[in-house]
């Protein structure tokens, strides 16, 4: 049973909410999708936050929005219009579910994005994790979201060792559930949804995997650590080499960049465009246009981007493997419409070749 596995009493459960909730009243970020009314958008905006930062986040949800601003418009995009919207979050796998069951809502929900958990649940792509936020933001349901933020800092709060066995989350998922308000005192207030964000905040700005800023928690004099709690050391990076070909052609007034769609079967973000990836034994001593750092997960790229432009350079074209028919030239006027990998886009906006974040609006608008 849930509850014998809560170590919190009654108390400090109270104490434990009054404080947190007081603090998050004063210090809680202003985020574009707090305090809207909009469920689609909390989906949305829960979806994007999963592995990504903040800031990244901000930079696409606004512009995702004005493309695809319902689930029916979502619903009736192409898929490849979907992920030029996701360019540059990564993780694009949540990007084609996100459309999927915006599809599948529409067809089953009549477009209407159903309000409690485990409705919720039952929809593509949507886990525990993601129920759990849209049934508590938007809806109001007590429901506790645990997502890592969350389990550090009950962990550290209560002293429990880090595990990564069942066990071990079913602990925290025992002492989240505790300590989320078990229902709706009033329709103005939303006491779970925010005791939900006020977790995630805490974790994500004060109760920091590294370097926790304890003399600015709000619950520290009930936490049994105290920020002593060792947490996982982060996985082992990896460095990885890795060069591009940039390939430009003057057609009149328009110029065009030679790119490469990767395969539809591939693991490693599918049917997705980039640069044309030279072997590294074709680039060997010669100097790039370009060197970025690229980190994605746990390997750290250091790519080289090489121009083919004078008949040198014949050679590295002549390096990108033959067998393909998936190389195509695209005017760079079009390139923002693309579902460019985050790399091309940083890569082709650094070289000036694509202009940084042009809002494509729909011709609606
Ligand atoms: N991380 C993911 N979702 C969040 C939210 N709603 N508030 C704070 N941090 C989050």
């Amino acid at each position: 049973m849930e509850h014998e596995l809560v170590v919190l009493t009654k108390e400090e459960i109270f104490q434990f909410r009054r404080s947190l909730m007081s603090w998050y009243r004063n210090h809680a970020r202003e985020l574009p999708w707090r305090g809207v009314s909009d469920p689609y958008r909390t989906w949305l905006s829960e979806v994007m936050l999963q592995q990504t930062r903040v800031a990244a986040v901000i930079e696409h949800y606004e512009s995702f929005l004005v493309r695809f601003p319902t689930i029916l418009a979502l619903a009736l995009a192409t898929e490849s219009d979907v992920l030029a919207a996701w360019s540059g979050l990564g993780y694009y796998r949540r990007a084609r579910m996100l459309h999927r069951a915006a599809q599948f809502i529409t067809r089953e929900w009549d477009g209407v994005l159903p309000k409690t958990s485990g409705e919720l649940r039952t929809l593509p792509g949507i886990g525990e994790y993601t129920c759990a936020a849209i049934a508590s933001i938007a809806f109001g349901e007590s429901i506790a979201v645990v997502d890592g933020n969350v389990e550090r800092v009950l962990l550290r709060l209560t002293g429990r060792a880090e595990s990564g066995t069942a066990a071990g989350r079913a602990f925290v998922q025992a002492q989240a559930g505790a300590l989320v308000p078990r229902r709706r005192i009033n329709v103005q207030v939303n006491a779970a949804g925010d005791h939900n964000q006020a977790m995630m905040e805490l974790g994500a700005t004060i109760c920091l995997p590294r370097a926790p800023l304890c003399l600015h928690c709000p619950v520290y004099s009930m936490c049994k650590t105290r920020g002593e709690h060792v947490t996982s050391a982060r996985g082992v990076q990896r460095s990885l080499p890795a060069a591009y070909l940039l390939s430009l052609r003057k057609r009149g007034t328009v110029t065009e960049v030679l790119l490469e769609r990767r395969a539809k079967d591939t693991s490693l973000m599918p049917g997705m465009v980039e640069l044309p990836p030279l072997p590294q034994d074709a680039v060997e001593g010669r100097e790039p246009l370009l060197r970025v750092r690229h980190a994605i997960t746990n390997t750290n790229y250091y790519v080289q981007v090489f121009a083919a432009k004078g008949p040198q350079d014949r050679g590295l074209r002549r390096a990108v493997p033959a067998a393909k028919n998936d190389l195509e030239w695209v005017r760079t006027s079009q390139l923002a419409s693309l579902p460019l990998t985050g790399l091309a886009r940083k890569v082709l906006q650094r070289l000036d070749v694509m202009e940084v974040r042009p809002l494509q609006l729909p011709e609606s608008v």
